[in-house]
């Protein structure tokens, strides 16, 4: 290797850009990590120091940065010791926290409860709990779509993953809900073990209540085929045979339906958001699900192309997960830095979305940049990677595709919806980027 083409070495962070001791930059990332993605790009470049929880990250940011770690092309990166440090001990054992050949097994398997058939099954079970669920909705000039949103997508994951709450109580179903809540928001927290009141102590105990409910459910789910996910996952096997345990599917269910029920809700509310900010989009949209029925396959849920361009446009302005986490297993190289062995990885997807170099205008709402005329998501194979990519890519991103949409369909053809121009959801970064304040939305029926 000629010198000029040795690796640099990471740059020294700046004095100010250390923050609290133990935190690090933790309230920074929390306030607005947007923010904080353009101040370490800016200051650093694509490969940053970040000190983060008492240990100094790596922040990889723009699109050829990402694409690196993501296609991991020198098998430098792992997802175990990286997602497992955030949410581990919570997601033990989900297909994102496993690695090489384990991870390839695992994943060969559940590709096999997302096929198209399957979905268009998912599809078809969707409708009624959508149905039930926005009919209940009671519309008002400050309605908090956002809780809404998140019992209605709980509904439907009742429904598509458990094979119907018929057997389960309102009760139980919150309690289902609250353990989801304290394992997602687990992510964040400082003190990292199992003592009551903490986040920690708090996932733990939601770990526990959903193993409980789970195992509770598997042997009629292995004694029965029926076509919800549960089942579907106790019966899965590919053509040599490989199925997974009753141990792996606890820790699958349990991590897919952390992994489907936020990301779903935050992307809808997103779009409802700006489809309320935007009623010339709301209008289109609408045009094209009133051509359709109430209750659409999943081939017809496809026609939906303006929804489709909504839909992609808000998961570039608001990626659910804008950072994914990384752990450097041997030395590397990563645009000309060297990253050494043992390095917790951040890469910061989120940034390539709304890069001045990618995308024109970048933080306006238009959805037509996605369109067949323009495609700006071609600018770089990474410019927009909400669901991430190499071998970890979402499996569930076209199941999200469809509930999304089922959802955003039925919603256009019964209700019509409004939100202030100049309205900035506040959003609470310590998990998932969320809106506090439940984001309000002006709901008529139509
Ligand atoms: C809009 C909604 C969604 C978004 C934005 C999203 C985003 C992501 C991202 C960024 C990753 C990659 C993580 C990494 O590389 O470390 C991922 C992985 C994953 N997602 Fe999604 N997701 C969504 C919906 C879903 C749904 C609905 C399901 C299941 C029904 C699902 C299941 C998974 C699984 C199992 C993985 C791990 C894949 C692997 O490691 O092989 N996701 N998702």
């Amino acid at each position: 290797m000629a010198t000029d083409q040795l690796p640099r070495d990471l740059p020294a962070v700046r004095p100010t850009d250390r923050g609290l001791p133990v935190l690090g930059r933790v309230t920074a990332y929390a306030k607005d990590p947007v923010a904080l993605m353009r101040h370490q790009w800016e200051t650093y470049g694509p490969v940053s120091p970040f000190p983060f929880l008492g240990q100094t990250f790596v922040m990889l940011l723009g699109p050829d940065a990402c694409e690196e770690a993501l296609r991991n092309a020198d098998k430098a990166f792992a997802n175990g010791p990286a997602w497992g440090r955030l949410v581990g001990p919570f997601f033990h054992r989900g297909l994102m926290l496993l690695d090489a050949e384990e991870h390839h097994t695992h994943r060969r398997i559940m590709q096999e409860a997302f096929t198209r058939d399957r979905l268009t099954g998912y599809v078809t079970m969707m409708h009624p709990a959508i149905e039930r669920g926005l009919a209940s909705w009671r519309p008002d000039t400050d309605f908090r779509c956002y809780p809404a949103l998140k019992q209605l997508t709980l509904d439907v994951a009742a429904d598509i993953f458990m094979g119907g709450a018929a057997h389960t109580s309102r009760a139980e179903m919150e309690e289902v809900n609250a353990a989801f809540i304290a394992c997602v928001q687990a992510a964040a927290g400082v003190v990292r073990a199992d003592v009551p009141l903490t986040r920690w102590g708090r996932a733990y105990r939601g770990r526990r209540v959903l193993e409980r409910f789970l195992r509770q459910y598997l042997p009629a789910k292995r004694a029965e085929r029926t076509d919800d996910l549960f089942s579907v996952l106790c019966h899965v096997e590919t053509e040599d045979g490989s199925r997974f345990s009753d141990e792996d599917v606890v820790n699958h269910m349990i991590f897919l339906m952390m992994a489907a029920h936020d990301t779903s809700t935050i992307t809808t509310s997103t779009m409802l958001q700006h489809l309320g900010q935007h009623p010339e989009w709301q209008e289109r949209c609408r045009a094209e699900s009133q051509a359709l029925g109430d209750a659409p396959t999943l081939a017809e849920l496809e026609q939906l192309t303006s929804l489709d361009l909504v839909m992609k446009e808000s998961l570039r302005l608001r990626a659910p997960v804008p950072m994914l986490a990384r752990h450097a297993v041997k030395d590397t190289v990563v645009q000309g830095v060297r990253v050494p062995a043992g390095s917790h990885v951040a890469v910061g997807v989120q940034h390539s979305h709304l890069m001045p170099e990618l995308w024109t205008d970048p933080t306006r709402f238009d959805p037509d940049r996605f369109g067949p005329e323009r495609r700006e998501d071609k600018s770089h194979r990474y410019a927009w990677s909400p669901f991430g990519g190499g071998v970890h890519k979402c499996i569930g991103l076209h199941f999200a595709g469809a509930e999304v949409k089922a959802i955003l369909h039925r919603l256009l053809r019964t209700h019509r919806w409004s939100v202030d121009p100049s309205y900035v959801a506040p959003l609470d970064n310590h998990s998932l980027p969320f809106p506090k304040d439940g984001q309000p939305i002006d709901l008529a029926r139509l």
